[in-house]
Order: C-alpha cells, then sequence, then structure tokens
C-alpha cells in the first residue's frame, strides 16, 4: 500500500519550470534576480519591509543571534515545546537558556513568561515559537518584551501563512524568521528567511550572510561573517511555491477539516494546519497508534519532546512543564501533506479509529 508521508513537499509542474528558467538565466549561484525577488515577495506577503533568503532557518536563527551580539551573557527564553532548532543558535553562542510551559493551545503559557522575564538577569531574548503553524499570542509577548526590554525573536519556521488578528506570521518582533525546509508548508528543499522592519539590520544580516565582506575590488573584512545565502536555484523554487500558497493553505485546511477537530489541540484562529494534532487518551494509546499506523505504513509522530527533557538541556530551568510534558505523551501529530487525497486521509482515519482514539 502506498505510503502516506507526514508532510512531504509539494513540487510539480511549476516549480520544474521556475528552476529550469534560472538555470537557463545562468543564475546558478547563491546571488541572482531570483533571490531579490523571492526576498521581495516574502517581505510583502509577511508585511515587512525586509526578509533576507538564506539556506535554512536555523541560519536565519543564527542571523538574529549575530546581530543582537547573544553570548554567555545572555539569557534566551523559549517555549520548551518546540524543535531543538528554536535555541541551537543560542546554545552554540553561550547563552543560558530557560524554557517556558505551554498553554492549552500547546504555544508559550504567557503568564509563565512573564515570571521568567521577571527572574532573568542581563541582555534577554524571547525566542516565541507558532507551533504547528498556530500564531502564539503576539501582542502579549510583545507587551511583555517591551516591559522588561528584551528583545523579541517570532520563530515563524512552521507558520508561513498563518495569521494572528489578520497580521501575518512573519510580522512580529524585532526579528522573525521561516523555515522553508522539505517538510514545511512551502520548501525551497532546504532554506529559510529573516524578517524585520529594520532596513539597517536587513543590510547587517545580508552581508553577514555573504561572509561579511565589504564594498572592496579585493576581499575586505571588519567582521567574520557567514556562508548562509541561499542559491538562486533555490530561490526560483521558493518563488513558484509562493506562488500557490494561497491553494497549499486551502488544501491544508481541507485536509485538517476531513480528519476534523474532535479531539485534536484546540483550534487556533489563523493557523497554517501545517500538522493536525490529535490528544490520544494516554502514552500507551499514543503508542499503539503509532504503531499500527507505522504498520499501515503512514508516517506519524509524537509531539516535540519537550527541550526541558532533553538530556543535553537537563540543567536548564523550566518554567512550568507539565503541560508540554501532557502534549508530548499524548500528541500525535498527523499527515497532513498538501497532495493528501480524501481517501489517503481516510485511511488514517479507520487506522485510528481502530485505536479507539478520541
Ligand atoms: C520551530 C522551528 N524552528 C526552527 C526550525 C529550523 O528550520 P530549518 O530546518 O530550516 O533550519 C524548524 C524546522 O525545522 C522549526 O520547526
Amino acid at each position: 500500500m502506498k505510503r502516506i508521508f507526514l508532510s512531504p513537499p509539494y513540487v510539480g509542474a511549476a516549480e520544474r519550470k521556475a528552476i529550469a528558467a534560472a538555470f537557463d538565466s545562468k543564475y546558478v549561484a547563491p546571488c541572482g534576480p531570483m533571490v531579490d525577488a523571492f526576498e521581495r515577495r516574502l517581505a510583502a506577503r509577511a508585511g515587512r519591509r525586509q526578509a533576507v533568503v538564506v539556506a535554512s532557518g536555523t541560519a536565519a536563527l543564527d542571523l538574529a543571534m549575530a546581530e543582537y551580539g547573544v553570548d554567555r551573557r545572555w539569557t534566551v527564553i523559549a517555549p520548551t515545546l518546540t524543535f531543538i532548532a528554536t535555541v541551537g543558535p543560542a546554545y552554540h553562542r553561550g547563552a543560558k537558556l530557560v524554557f517556558v510551559d505551554s498553554d492549552e493551545t500547546g504555544n508559550i503559557d504567557v503568564a509563565r513568561l512573564a515570571r521568567a522575564l521577571a527572574d532573568a538577569k542581563g541582555p534577554t531574548m524571547v525566542i516565541a515559537v507558532d507551533l504547528y503553524g498556530r500564531c502564539c499570542d503576539y501582542d502579549a509577548i510583545d507587551a511583555l518584551c517591551r516591559r522588561h526590554g528584551a528583545v523579541f525573536v517570532s520563530d515563524a519556521a512552521e507558520a508561513v501563512g498563518a495569521t494572528y488578528n489578520g497580521r501575518p506570521a512573519g510580522s512580529a518582533g524585532a526579528c522573525a524568521i521561516y523555515s522553508f525546509n522539505g517538510n514545511k508548508i512551502i520548501t525551497t528543499s532546504g532554506g529559510g528567511a529573516l524578517l524585520t522592519d529594520d532596513d539597517a539590520l536587513a543590510a547587517r544580516a545580508r552581508k553577514r550572510s555573504q561572509q561579511a565582506r565589504e564594498a572592496a575590488v579585493w576581499y575586505e573584512h571588519r567582521e567574520v561573517g557567514y556562508n548562509y545565502r541561499l542559491s538562486n536555484l533555490l530561490a526560483a523554487l521558493g518563488l513558484a511555491q509562493l506562488g500557490r500558497l494561497g491553494k497549499i493553505l486551502d488544501k491544508r485546511r481541507r485536509i485538517a477539516a476531513a480528519y476534523g477537530a474532535d479531539g485534536c489541540l484546540p483550534p487556533v484562529a489563523g493557523e497554517n494546519h501545517w500538522l493536525t494534532v490529535k490528544l490520544l487518551a494516554d502514552t500507551a494509546a499514543r503508542d499503539a497508534a503509532l504503531a499500527r499506523l507505522a504498520a499501515a505504513n503512514i508516517e506519524a509522530r509524537p509531539v516535540w519532546k519537550p527541550l526541558h527533557l532533553q538530556p543535553v538541556f537537563r540543567r536548564c530551568r523550566v518554567y512550568g512543564g507539565a503541560v508540554a510534558e501532557d502534549l508530548f505523551a499524548r500528541g500525535l501529530c498527523l499527515p497532513s501533506g498538501t497532495g493528501m487525497t480524501k481517501a489517503d486521509v481516510a485511511r488514517v482515519k479507520k487506522v485510528l479509529s481502530a485505536e479507539g482514539a478520541r
């Protein structure tokens, strides 16, 4: 029986044509007209002045860390329920990581975040995540960061196309980031973007992403940069994907509707339905469902393992943690790829119902 993947890339003739055109233009290097066009289109879509496209969402986060000079003097506060990439760049710079529990939507618990900010010493950054394409409470987080003089970075890696009170994901914080990894809503096979309204910040990030070369004929450097720029070929792929984002979101919405909201994480207005998360009765039921799905050649995954439970972060402070632990214990991410058919969803539901999922 055909394998159903969690969230495979959704690419076809439009993407093939765009890549071929970029190839034929001979702009096969990291810079080129498609990179510039992709940046303009992304910035417009995110309601931002600037987008800097790079090789991954992680690289975009690293450029945000470089901009603020995050190092061991810094405290970086992040939700515990997220992918490790949210905090990877801050970890590598030696920042003190502090984790915060989820609320019932899975996103960062704002009351606990307030406590973490009140306790934080020295320069502080909050990296807030739009979990599974569901925007966190931008206004509340922004107000808290302003009150405490903390930098707000919005990790919208999973949230391309989602909205918060009508505003696009990617529009919050001093900087926001997107990911275009192969499993995301739109893909450049690997890629990401840094979004900001600060022209000077974007110029610095763009420069750092290209080895921080000064404007000279020879190679002149006042600082050491990175090689993070996205290739022109991949930007062409991204542009083609972005052109189809509306249709992709419609398809995702229909897939989520076919699963139904019953027994799932509570809906969040404006979500992009990147992944549908089913909550099973307990861990035994989750594991049984996972095994049955695997036997039926269907890919599913537990919800992110909270970062405060990861061995590498065992010494980090966590504010709360029980809600995220419960979501990890019972939550299952269901296949939600844009290319799924009604029959595919029905196949997944049939296997799940045999498990007695709620
Ligand atoms: C929440 C979150 N942050 C950051 C990233 C990093 O993005 P990338 O894989 O493009 O480096 C991802 C995805 O992989 C993610 O899910």
